[in-house]
């Protein structure tokens, strides 16, 4: 229950889904966690629920969008623990109903998509690094996908701006690994999160499963558990690395079989 014990960690994103999971394993592990998320409410539900079950968490309404609140946002961090360890820059996404192929793109989307993904893990890395440099180094821990490695019929915006992330990944772990600071990205797969639920019909849901190796779609918590991993000292030697949490869909040759179990010893 200790593997957090005296760190103190931002989860942005962290009122709904994998950010939620993070947030509520990191404060279980001891971290002091700073519950940031647009969904006020939200990020005060989830704080609560931390401070019930004897952890320490503080709500904080942010939009990663906007500089100056992402900047605010580290501050209060500070001003509330007295230091920072480790940043989870989570929020991202796009608008599937606008996020197309190329030619149908809605441009003005893609801005968004850059804004709300790559612009807001700059920003909150840039405000947060003098932090975690003072404490010693720490972990910044980025959002990608699966997404930003692969090509796929739609949704361009969010391929390119997670490859983006893990561009910036990549950079930031080179240019401050020297002072300490350790940053890596993990790319989940399909993951039941209440957005994926509400806005997939159940039979694409099941199609996304089967193209897992692993016969289940991942939980917040599976990706929560890898975010608590890369934010602690067990991961001391791990840095500029992209973690795959799929089930095993990126792994699998699109020549494999269809999924029906091992084949039969003979005999
Ligand atoms: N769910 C999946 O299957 C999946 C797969 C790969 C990657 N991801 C990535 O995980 C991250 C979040 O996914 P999730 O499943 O936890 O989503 P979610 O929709 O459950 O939660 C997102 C949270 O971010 C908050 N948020 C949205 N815009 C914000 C803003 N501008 N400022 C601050 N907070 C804001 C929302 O209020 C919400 O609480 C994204 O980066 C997404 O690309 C998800």
């Amino acid at each position: 229950m200790d593997r957090l014990r005296d760190k103190v960690v931002i989860v942005t994103g962290a009122g709904s889904g994998i950010g939620r999971a993070a947030a509520e394993l990191m404060g279980r592990e001891g971290a002091g966690v700073l519950v940031a998320d647009h969904d006020a409410d939200a990020a005060r539900a989830v704080a609560g629920g931390i401070g019930d079950g004897g952890g320490r968490a503080v709500p904080y309404t942010v939009d990663v969008t906007d500089e100056e609140s992402v900047a605010a946002m580290v501050e209060t961090a500070v001003g509330e623990y007295g230091r920072l360890d480790a940043l989870c820059n989570h929020v991202g996404g796009t608008d599937p109903r606008k996020d197309l192929d190329l030619l149908r793109l809605d441009m003005a989307e893609f801005d968004r998509a850059v804004d709300l993904n790559v612009r807001s893990t700059l920003a909150g890395t840039r405000h947060a690094l003098p932090h975690l440099i003072r404490a010693g180094g720490g972990s910044i821990v980025n959002t990608a996908s699966v997404a930003g490695l692969l090509g796929d019929s739609l949704q361009i915006s969010y391929g390119a701006v997670k490859a983006a992330v893990i561009s910036v990944t990549r950079y930031v772990a080179v240019q401050y690994g020297p002072r300490g600071v350790r940053c890596n990205a993990v790319a989940p797969g399909a993951v039941m999160t209440p957005a994926l639920r509400d806005n997939l019909p159940p039979e694409v849901i099941e199609r996304l499963e089967g193209h897992n190796a692993l016969p289940y779609l991942g939980t917040p918590q599976d990706i929560g558990n890898v975010m608590l991993f890369l934010a602690s000292d067990e991961s001391r030697y791990l840095t500029g690395q992209v973690i795959v949490v799929d089930g095993g869909m990126t792994c699998r040759s699109p020549a494999a079989a269809d999924r029906g179990g091992p084949p039969s010893p003979a005999g």
